[in-house]
């Protein structure tokens, strides 16, 4: 017991988000460098597919095989075991990203100083809102021109709506970068722009140490310490708990390429950051130190090779100890399972393991038995919440293309879906399939994925929608009208939900201002 708690104390299970181009990459592999995880900048082939690839869906399949490695990145900082959960940097897989946050235990924003707040970021900070994930935000590119900190700061407060309270502050941006002042550990960090080499450090008893004025030159300190008077005077005292409670995110500044503010944030991080907390099973809340396994599947990838139509299914741990070879309750399906080649990820190599705790990921190769979100348990009946689904963006028919192979399309369809690759509805007026995504080529990769792996084909058909909402009333008469009246835009979802395809806003608004008794949900989780 002791010693499952202590394990679950060492751990720091995250994911580092950004909009592409931010720096999440370059930021992974600094940090994996100072893990010791990897010994030379430049290991880390990012699973980012490349903007210019979204019609080449081959170089896709490609950058997905290293994906697989670097889905996770698990590796020891001190006493402290860290899990790093990669994120796909092209927005159309945005999706996978949402799900990847389920299984965080906090999160590392990265935003560019020049850029400031850009939309994808907006979009993920909102899933960590929903669920209070604790935010770490990290202000890169300092060695860029760049915006002003102040700025900054009001932009993070406003668009990403949390309060801030930085903990370091940069000496000037751009050719005139200096380095910054720690604020959480009162040291001068000067600026060595050096792509493999760790920050130097100034110790310094406070900001009227003559040390400042030696290092940095008089007119940056005066600068500094009004800056800091500034600070000290706007934003309250930091105060973790706060930061637990994912109402106020912590800054740093820096530059991920030049390993400049990548050492702090990491300490920082370690100290701060949440080890896996209880978990709200829809029966009760789980704490990690509970003796017994529990864990769900937040993520599936899908074998690189078609003949061989295997997968892995990412388990988190939530509670108790993992256990290779151990029988495990399935959840959805009620099946014992028994699972004799979990693999690890530390570093980049993925290894069998033999016990895993909460707060790890391990890797279970699998031919189709499991869907994301599936709970997994030493047998007492309990379901994790996934994340909701959102409303998708874009929508197209599904139609067969060869008759023949019906049977592989529907089974093809089924199976993605179970890897959440896109979302599925029924149309109730004329029984056709929805496939409903976040970006174009993930209808690509359905095709190709038919193809390649269940020799069906598919073709798509052009269908005009805004927004798919769920609707509910505790009205009877009022949401059975409401169907009636748009009884060609009904649709089920695979649980057999009622949704609603809206093809404009407009049409959309109407139906909410006609129908008050009416609940419309942009996702699924209400
Ligand atoms: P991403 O994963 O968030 O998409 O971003 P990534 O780390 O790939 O970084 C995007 C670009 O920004 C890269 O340049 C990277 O070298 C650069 N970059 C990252 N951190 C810093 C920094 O602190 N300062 C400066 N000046 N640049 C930074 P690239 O030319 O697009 O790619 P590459 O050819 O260098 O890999």
């Amino acid at each position: 017991m002791a010693n499952l708690t202590s394990e679950i104390s060492k751990r720091r299970t995250f994911a580092i988000i950004s909009h592409p181009d931010a720096g999440k990459t370059t930021l992974t592999e600094k940090l994996l460098l100072f893990g010791g995880a990897i010994h030379v900048a430049g290991a880390v082939k990012s699973n980012k597919i490349r903007k210019t690839a979204t019609s080449d869906w081959m170089e896709i399949e490609k950058q997905r095989g290293i994906s697989v490695a670097t889905s996770v990145m698990g590796f020891n900082y001190g006493d402290y075991k860290i899990n790093i959960l990669d994120t796909p940097g092209h927005q159309d897989f945005a999706e996978d990203t949402y799900r990847t946050l389920t299984a965080v235990d906090s999160v590392i924003i990265v935003v560019d100083v020049a850029k400031g707040v850009e939309q994808q970021t907006r979009k993920l900070m909102e899933v960590c809102r929903m669920r209070n994930t604790p935010v770490i935000i990290f202000v890169n590119k300092l060695d860029r021109e760049g915006r002003d900190p102040f700025d900054i700061l009001d932009e993070l407060e406003s668009e990403l709506k949390i309060n801030v309270r930085p903990l370091s502050w940069p000496i000037n941006i751009g050719a005139k970068f200096k380095g910054v002042y720690n604020i959480y550990e009162h040291g001068l960090d000067l600026f060595q722009p050096d792509k493999q080499k760790v920050t130097e450090r100034v110790e310094i008893k406070d900001l009227n140490d003559p040390l400042v004025n030696e290092t940095i030159g008089e007119t940056d300190a005066n600068k500094l310490r009004e800056d800091l008077e500034l600070v000290e005077g706007v934003y309250p005292e930091f105060d973790v708990n706060t930061y637990l409670d994912g109402k106020v995110a912590p800054v740093f500044f820096g530059s991920a390429l030049n390993t400049f503010g990548v050492k702090e944030l990491l300490d920082c991080f370690v100290r701060i950051a949440p080890s896996p907390r209880p978990i709200q099973a829809e029966e009760r809340l789980v704490k990690p130190e509970e003796e017994a396994f529990s864990g769900f599947v937040f993520k599936i990838h899908a074998n690189m090779d078609p003949n061989h139509r295997s997968c892995i299914a990412f388990v988190k741990v939530c509670s108790g100890v993992f256990r290779r070879n151990a029988n495990y309750k399935h959840m959805r399906s009620g099946k014992l399972m028994k699972f004799s080649a979990p693999t690890a990820f530390m570093a980049q190599k993925k290894d069998v393991v033999d016990e895993a705790y909460p707060g790890d990921i391990i890797g279970i190769p699998d031919t189709g038995n499991f869907k994301i979100g599936d709970t997994l348990t030493e047998g007492e009946d309990l379901h994790y919440k996934g994340l909701p689904s959102f409303s998708p963006e874009m929508f197209k028919y599904i139609e067969n293309s060869d008759p023949m192979k019906t049977k592989q399309l529907n089974k093809g369809v089924e199976q993605l879906m179970d890897e959440g690759v896109a979302q599925l509805f029924i149309n109730q007026f004329n029984g056709r399939k929805i496939i409903g995504t976040v970006g174009q080529l993930q209808f690509e990769v359905i095709q190709y994925r038919l193809l390649h792996e269940y020799g069906a084909q598919c073709r798509w058909e052009p269908l005009r929608l805004y927004k798919a909402c769920w609707i509910e009333s505790d009205d009877e008469a009022a949401l059975k009208a409401f169907k009636t009246r748009k009884h060609q835009f009904m649709a089920v979802d695979r649980d057999g939900r009622d949704v609603f395809l809206a093809d404009s806003g407009y049409v959309l608004q109407m139906a909410q201002s006609d129908f008050p008794k009416i609940k419309f949900h942009f996702t699924s989780e209400f």
